[in-house]
């Protein structure tokens, strides 16, 4: 089973989704702990109702973004987990955590991407009068909601669609897709393969 940290800055509602479906077994990972880098963030509630250990990382206590994401790789390290799943964290990932964990972090961003990157991706949508959006789940890379992309899901906007009423249907497949997902990633490597027979 694969150890995982969750980084989180807010409501944590996309965590409380990957707690809730380990613990119905649907999903077969260790949550070792969560990052956070909002003291005052609700996640950390949730983290605290769950049993889960959290870290607080204040990026102004640090001389740069280097110093920052050292503390938290070393952590990490520490704890031996072995891939990153982000969670409505609202930071880029520097190089520091990208080389440590290449091709072993995930994101999650509620547009169909490359579609509204960034901040706000709902009110986005909204001002732009689109027709659809959904939620993108896709390897982290340096850029701002830019790396490959694993799976996405979409859905359509009403007329009367409010940004209240989109991310009411946009929450809703999150908690559904980022667990099933995560199993299908974190699980990959665990078959047990032949090397002489080639059986699985
Ligand atoms: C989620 O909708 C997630 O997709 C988004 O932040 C929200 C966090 O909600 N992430 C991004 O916009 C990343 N660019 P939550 O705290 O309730 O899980």
């Amino acid at each position: 089973m694969k150890n995982i940290a969750i980084f989180a800055s807010g409501s944590g509602s996309n965590f409380q989704a990957i707690v809730d479906a380990v613990q119905a077994r649907l999903l077969n990972a260790n949550i070792s702990l969560l990052v956070c880098d909002q003291p005052g963030a609700y996640v950390i509630e949730r983290a605290r109702a769950a049993n889960i250990p959290s870290y607080i990382f204040r990026a102004k206590d640090y001389p740069s973004k280097e110093d920052f994401e050292n503390e938290i790789a070393l952590l990490l390290k520490n704890r031996n987990v072995e891939w990153i799943v982000l969670a409505g964290y609202m930071r880029l990932i520097g190089p520091t955590l990208l080389k440590q964990y290449e091709g072993r972090i995930i994101n999650i961003h509620p547009s169909l991407l490359p579609d509204f990157p960034g901040k706000d991706a709902i009110g986005q949508a909204i001002a732009a009068r689109a027709q659809w959006s959904g939620v993108t789940i896709h390897y982290v890379d340096e850029g701002m909601d830019t790396g490959p992309i694993i799976a996405q899901e979409r859905t359509r906007l009403e007329e009367d669609e409010t940004r209240e009423s989109l991310q009411r249907k946009i929450q809703a497949i999150e908690h559904k897709l980022y667990p099933s997902i995560l199993q299908m990633l974190l699980t990959i490597g665990d078959v047990k393969h032949d090397e002489k027979t080639g059986a699985y």
